[in-house]
């Protein structure tokens, strides 16, 4: 008999395409058939699925937006005060030029804000704002920014030149073929590459656009080559931080690395949940918003920005980085010292807030499917990759490491025997976007 959240899943599915709106939050990519798929209600690090059922999550919290933690009471008080003293009015929200002054003190190469509410939408949005000002149409890309038109574009020319940012098997269905060979990817730590289409387009390329660090540290001064190729072919350089700002140091990511941007997007941590996101830059390439239209009613809603604020002062007070990074270690470390008892080989990756574990086999994705299928059993949530939150403990990573150790141990001998499928109660996990029915 299955779950309440896959009956529910099911239907959903066949009145919702896709099931949902959000690929990372397809049961089928964590656990086909078995996924708790909905929740009734959660708190710090756990939740409640529709049957009762409560799970630690060491799975996604809330796919990396949760940092402070589930229904954190202050950005939660701070939240509630604004809708009873009323979020959406025909004047503007006060806070939005505090938040402003917040996000431009604590990066002080740039002077100029706007909002939205969803990353995809600032990386549009800041789009539009860099070729305005550029007066150029071509954008030179690394990394993952999102579903929009001017991003999947870059599958018009070659069906796989998304393969290598993030998720691969994008089809541009529905993106206008004019577009093709306006975004033009380049690989992370491959200044040769950057080179390349510079060498060919470089007097076409309005903007250079990147992930600052996703997975891997920048090496021999990629981002400085990167900053100093934008600044010889006059190209504005974004940084899209929309994963990885607010979780290893208090402000974006490329501030640790002392490299300056035109322009950065921050999502997911700043509202600890709640729909902000947030573009910077500076005053001679923000200044060109005034110039091309970019306006919407949601984007002035004030619950993002009493959460933003809450979640930014929050982050200072209690230097919240310096749990996720050391949680984000001990995940690391535990995973490593139950690798080598149960000799099993593994990968970790990713900034360590943003862990990442890769089973090292013949079936890697039965391998991760067997252990999430396992931990779900003993009440958590889990997938391949972990956003630290301050809500966990040392305790909570404690025993979710030694409650991996049979799981491991089980899993060594499955893949010795090359039997894992034969311990799935449902089919593997799947890696990739694809049609659902
Ligand atoms: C670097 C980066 N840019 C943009 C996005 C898109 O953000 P959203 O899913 O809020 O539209 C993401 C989401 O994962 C991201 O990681």
């Amino acid at each position: 008999m299955k779950n309440s959240g896959q009956l529910l899943w099911d239907k959903a599915k066949t009145i919702i395409p896709g099931g949902n709106q959000l690929l990372s939050k397809r049961c089928e990519m964590f656990l086909p058939g078995l996924w708790p798929a909905y929740y009734k209600k959660a708190n710090g690090c756990e939740i409640w699925d529709l049957d009762g059922n409560k799970y630690v999550d060491f799975a996604q919290m809330g796919v990396g937006s949760s940092v402070l933690g589930y229904c954190d009471p202050d950005v939660n008080r701070a939240v509630k005060s604004a809708i009873d003293e009323g979020s959406m009015t025909t004047l503007n929200s006060y806070e939005e030029v505090e938040l402003a002054e917040l996000m431009l003190g604590l990066h002080p190469w740039a002077s100029m804000v706007r909002y939205s509410k969803t990353g995809g939408e600032a990386c549009a949005i800041a789009t539009r704002i860099a070729r305005a000002a550029s007066g150029k149409d071509k954008i030179a890309f690394c990394g993952y920014h999102g579903w929009h038109d001017w991003y999947i574009s870059s599958n018009l020319s070659d069906n796989a030149n998304l393969d290598g940012q993030l998720l691969p098997g994008l089809e541009p269905k529905g993106v206008p073929r004019g577009l093709k060979g306006t975004a033009l990817p380049f690989n992370y730590n491959d200044i040769e590459s950057l080179d390349q289409i510079i060498k060919d387009h470089g007097d076409q390329i309005g903007v250079i656009y990147m992930e600052p660090q996703r997975g891997n540290e920048p090496k021999d001064s990629f981002l400085q080559k990167v900053r100093a190729r934008a600044d010889k072919i006059n190209a504005v350089l974004i940084f899209d931080e929309v994963t990885s700002g607010f979780r290893i140091n208090p402000s974006g990511i490329h501030m640790k690395y002392g490299v300056e941007p035109d322009m950065a997007i921050f999502g997911k941590a700043i509202g600890n949940g709640y729909p902000i996101s947030i573009i910077i830059g500076k005053k001679e390439i923000m200044d060109s918003a005034q110039s091309t239209f970019i306006s919407s009613t949601f984007w002035t809603e004030r619950i993002g920005f009493v959460a933003a604020k809450t979640t930014i002062n929050k982050f200072l007070d209690l230097k919240v980085h310096d749990y996720l990074t050391d949680y984000g270690n001990k995940i690391n470390e535990g995973w490593i010292g139950l690798s080598k008892e149960a000799n099993i080989s593994i990968a970790v990756s990713g900034i360590p807030p943003l862990t990442h574990i890769d089973f090292k086999c013949y079936d890697p994705a039965a391998a991760q499917t067997y252990y999430t299928q396992e931990m779900l059993k003993k009440g958590y949530l889990l997938g391949a990759s972990v956003y630290t939150t301050y809500a966990y403990s040392d305790d909570i990573i404690s025993s979710f490491i030694e409650e991996s150790l049979p799981v491991f141990q089980q899993l060594s001998k499955l893949i010795e025997t090359q039997s894992i499928s034969n311990e799935l109660l449902f089919e593997k996990k799947h890696s990739g976007f694809k049609r659902l029915t």
